[in-house]
């Protein structure tokens, strides 16, 4: 059967697995995807053992996006402009393919929720890997102008100047006052329960604000955003089925529908 895993560190509460599974089963796909645990220094040796056991594709997340970069024979154009990759398989000639399809993931999840994204002004809040890897897919959507808001504002420069005229960079208490009708939260900040501390002007013509965190409850962020009256809400667990169905999309050559999954995703989450 064909193997397939996701690489982390931790990686026991990934939902990739389950994700996969759901989408094998909607797709009439035979294969097996699992967790692997790998060392944080580890996951070359990881992967590479993999392959050998007959591993045919990969995710990886979280600490390994860059080992991965860095391993790949061949990368995507948007993987290289994301400095990372999440996706990778093998090509008929053996060579390791390098992809990101985290961005892919969230802007289908946007399209998903009814946003609008053609000629945009978009607010994105941090600049961590987060917010670097979904920055060109936001434009290639249509978002046509971008301002990257970071509490360190050295680190949204130092992305910004690769997107000389869509993204600005801004600290978080400079934000320049326009109509954000989309504002989303790349920051980790969720980890720690708390929020970027913005004003709520930037949110006053916000239809929908969206942090790529998720969890049983809404983020700090999210609870924030509600309080502050904006429309509408969501958190970024249609990006994380969004991102696997694209890679699926990559290994079996078939899309997967995302919204059964994500409507099981959710019903185990509460
Ligand atoms: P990731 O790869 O998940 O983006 P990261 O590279 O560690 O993780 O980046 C985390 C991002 O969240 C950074 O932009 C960080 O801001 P700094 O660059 O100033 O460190 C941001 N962040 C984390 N906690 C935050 C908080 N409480 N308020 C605002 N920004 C926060």
């Amino acid at each position: 059967m064909d193997r397939y895993a996701v690489f982390g560190n931790p990686i026991g509460h990934s939902k990739s697995p389950l994700i996969h599974r759901l989408f094998a089963q909607q797709c009439a796909e035979v294969m097996q995807y699992e967790a692997i645990l790998a060392p944080v220094d580890g996951f070359a040796d990881v992967w590479r053992d993999f392959v050998t056991a007959g591993g045919r594709g990969g995710n990886v997340t979280v600490p390994f996006k860059e080992q991965a970069f860095q391993l790949a024979d061949i990368l995507t154009e948007r993987a290289a402009k994301a400095g990372a990759v999440n996706t990778l398989s093998l090509n008929a000639q053996g060579q390791l393919c390098g992809d990101n399809t985290d961005g892919a993931g969230l802007v289908a999840d946007l399209v998903r929720l009814g946003a609008s994204l053609q000629g945009q002004t978009v607010l994105l809040l941090g600049a961590g890997g987060a917010s670097r890897g979904v920055i060109e897919p936001l434009l290639q959507a249509g978002v046509s102008q971008l301002v990257l808001a970071n509490r360190t504002l050295h680190k949204a420069e130092l992305i910004a100047v690769n997107f000389p005229d869509q993204v600005q960079a801004c600290a978080l208490d400079a934000i320049p006052a326009q109509n954000y009708s989309l504002v989303i939260n790349a920051t980790s900040s969720g980890l720690s329960g708390s929020r970027p501390d913005i004003s709520a002007q930037h949110l006053q013509h916000c239809q929908l604000a969206y942090d790529m965190m998720y969890g049983k409850e809404p983020t700090a962020f999210l609870q924030w955003c509600q309080q502050q009256g904006v429309a509408q809400c969501a958190d970024g667990l249609g990006m994380l089925v969004g991102q696997a169905a694209e890679s699926f999309a990559i290994w079996r050559g078939k899309k997967p529908d995302i919204t059964p999954v994500l409507a099981e995703l959710k019903r185990q989450l509460a």
